[in-house]
């Protein structure tokens, strides 16, 4: 068995921080959200894994590379444009051949793996098995509806009248006949080739499509959002450890990691908490449900339910909150004249300030 791992896409929900960087590269839990795809794939025994690229290729071939860090065997698929979920299949046939194949969206984040989903889809005979979970807002979703048997039906996108609650998670389970429908289905009202439309010209043409129900954390992380959110659910199952250095004058309280060569001088840290590779700490209060990426300076702030990437100093602006700061960023504060917000921000920035 294969994986194809989509990693290409727009992410435009998650701008600023896409316009230069690749989505399922931001790190939960100061660890790339990509790779726990990947680490599931490779726990469900598959080790043969395509991943498609888009033009964030170069920074996901820098972080993956051959995949051996990570146990597995990578192949980049190119992508030229976001031209949907079942356009990422049709360019993957090669790769593919004709072996059954999970194929997983790289911004998705499972906890608790997919293996116990490819057992159940290698023992059976169905043509496709798609991952289901029940949500209370399923207009949202795409949503699959079951028929007596309890076969995949029907599928229906962000459905003004919703006719179930199982919406579908980004995890597929595909036998060859995918590859027929892809190439008989036509583009959306949005342009793209839906995969939605492909697995239900297979249920049409009389395959069978069945349902696997997720009963764990699940997460599609496109929004800040759920990215702090699944950033909170990760930290809540980490151990404290300690590689770091921390002086006589600073504190930890619960659940704390401290990655190697971080420095914590006259700080607090309340976990659930990461401290990053050669981040450093002054002054400085860092609260439940945040992770700092490697090689930042945070002084003489406090900062709780937050993710800052890599490289970014933060100094005297007192309190931050439910933020997602991009690489190499400076925020600084200053007691100066005039008492004015001096901001250099990208496109598509946000910035709330407190009053
Ligand atoms: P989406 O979140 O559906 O699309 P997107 O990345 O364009 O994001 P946004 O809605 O914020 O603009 O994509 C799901 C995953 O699949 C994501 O990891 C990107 C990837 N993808 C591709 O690799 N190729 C594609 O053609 C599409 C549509 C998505």
């Amino acid at each position: 068995m294969k994986a194809l791992v989509l990693s290409g896409g727009a992410g435009t929900r998650l701008r600023p921080i896409t316009h230069t960087s690749a989505k399922q590269l931001v790190p939960v839990a100061n660890k790339p959200v990509l790779f726990y795809g990947l680490e599931s794939i490779r726990d469900a025994g598959i080790t043969d894994v395509g991943i498609i690229v888009g033009e964030t290729a170069e920074e996901v071939k820098a972080a993956v590379g051959d995949g051996s860090a990570l146990g597995i065997k990578a192949t980049y698929i190119p992508q030229d444009a976001p031209k949907g979920l079942a356009h990422a299949v049709l360019i993957a046939k090669d790769f593919l051949g004709n072996e059954p194949f999970v194929m997983y969206l790289g911004d998705n984040f499972l906890l608790g793996g997919i293996t116990d989903l490819v057992n159940d889809f290698s023992k059976g005979n169905a043509e496709a098995q798609i991952l289901l979970t029940k949500v209370p807002n399923p207009k949202q979703f795409g949503i699959a509806v079951l028929d007596d048997k309890g076969n995949v039906k029907t599928l229906v996108e962000k459905p003004k009248d919703p006719p179930s609650d199982l919406a579908l998670v980004g995890v597929y389970m595909f036998r060859p006949k995918i590859h027929d429908a892809v190439r008989a289905i036509k583009p959306s009202g949005r342009g793209e080739l839906e995969i939605t439309d492909a697995i239900q010209w297979l249920v049409d043409q009389g395959h069978t499509v069945k349902p696997h129900l997720v009963t764990g954390y699940w997460k599609d992380t496109g929004r800040l959002e759920d990215m702090l959110e699944c950033n909170r659910a990760v930290l809540e199952t980490l151990d404290a450890s300690n590689e770091g250095t921390i002086d006589s004058e600073s504190k930890l309280i619960g659940r704390v990691v401290i990655e190697k060569g971080a420095e914590i001088i006259r700080s607090t840290v309340s976990g659930p908490a990461i401290i990053g590779k050669n981040t450093k700490l002054i002054d400085t209060y860092v609260g439940p449900y945040t992770s700092i990426y490697n090689d930042c300076l945070l002084e003489k702030n406090e900062i709780e339910n937050s993710i800052i990437l890599e490289n970014t100093s933060i100094r005297n602006v007192g309190r931050i909150e439910g933020s997602l700061v991009g690489k190499e960023v400076e925020i600084s504060g200053t007691s100066d004249q005039p008492k004015a917000h001096k901001l250099m921000l990208g496109d598509h920035s946000k910035v709330v300030i407190s009053k």
